[in-house]
């Protein structure tokens, strides 16, 4: 785990994966194909099954998580996809090895670290290093990084709240701020950042958090009419509860009460989430919404 002392954006942590006979899954869709999507938490849970979603169909994705490790392992098992379809099928066909596949790379950062002076340019060098051109170049940028809270309001540290609110709220704001002109310059993006229905319904000990995610969605409908025009989307997807390390210690303590108040009557999976992820990535006319998926949740 990095902290402000050891931050070394690792750019030692910055490799590539082979094509390996490993990748599987049938590609029938590459609409992401040759372009640049980076993934924030992007190791675990929500994020990672984005960050598959998207290499499945086509993207050179960059996952950056905390946790060096995780990071590396996960990265090295994206897909990884060939212009013409699936590698397995095209291995036993005679893959022509000269041409194009997909590429992923990790990144490692501890996003509860304000993106300020030497962090900011730390950050940006990493970034630059991890595209060949040097560039700050994304094309789709996933804000999936996030901490939780379950502490009263007057029970709360103030160093809690402002860890909260740096990770998920001023961070995915200065990152944005970071990667926006090359895609103004483009003329094509892709922002999506993970809210919550709790930013709209309010939880009971997540007043912070809540706070946090209800911040993403005035950011990105803001930043959805600033940009439409050059042909960049801003969208926030919201999940009702999901399985993931975060949500597991929640999901358990309410049992059946909360199954109860799904209409769907059961947990959502991280698949759920990334399917949306994918269609907004897809999507030339959605822009500044809320897309909740929460098996209807109330
Ligand atoms: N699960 C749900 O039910 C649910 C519901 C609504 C909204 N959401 C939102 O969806 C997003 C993903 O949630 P999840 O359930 O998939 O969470 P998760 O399983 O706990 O994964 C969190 C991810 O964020 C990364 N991360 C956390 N703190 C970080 C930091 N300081 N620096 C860098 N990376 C950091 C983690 O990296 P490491 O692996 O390196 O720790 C991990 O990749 C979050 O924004 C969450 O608020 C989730």
């Amino acid at each position: 785990m990095l902290n402000r002392s050891n931050l070394s954006i690792s750019i030692l942590n910055r490799y590539y994966c082979k094509v390996s006979s490993s990748s599987t899954g049938t590609i029938s869709n590459l609409s992401c194909w040759g372009k640049k999507a980076l993934v924030t938490g992007g190791s675990r849970g929500i994020g990672k099954a984005i960050a598959q979603r998207l290499a499945a169909s086509g993207a050179n994705v960059t996952i950056l998580s905390k946790d060096p490790i995780l990071n590396k392992e996960v990265v090295s098992s994206l897909p990884i996809v060939h212009i013409n379809g699936d590698l397995n099928t095209l291995e036993n066909n005679g893959l022509n090895r000269d041409q194009p596949t997909n590429r992923h790379s990790g990144l490692v950062f501890d996003l509860s670290v304000p993106l300020t002076g030497g962090s900011y340019d730390e950050m940006s060098q990493a970034l630059k290093q991890q595209n060949n051109d040097h560039l700050l170049e994304f094309d789709i940028l996933v804000h999936a990084a996030g901490i939780t809270q379950n502490d009263l309001f007057f029970r709360s540290k103030s160093n809690d709240v402002r860890t909260i609110l740096q990770v998920n709220l001023q961070t995915p704001i200065d990152l944005t701020r970071l990667l926006l002109k090359p895609m103004i310059k483009k003329q094509w993006g892709r922002v999506i950042f993970l809210g919550s229905v709790v930013a709209d319904q309010g939880n009971r000990g997540q007043s912070i958090y809540s706070a946090s995610k209800a911040g993403l969605v005035g950011f990105s409908k803001s930043l959805s009419r600033e940009v439409g025009h050059f042909n960049i989307t801003s969208n926030v997807i919201s999940p009702g509860y999901i399985d993931t390390d975060m949500s597991a210690p929640y999901i358990a303590s309410q049992g059946e009460t909360l199954i109860e108040r799904i209409p769907l009557k059961r947990i959502g999976n991280v698949e759920e989430i990334a399917k949306a992820a994918l269609f907004l990535v897809e999507s030339n006319y959605i822009t500044g919404q809320v897309i909740r998926v929460d098996g209807g949740l109330w």
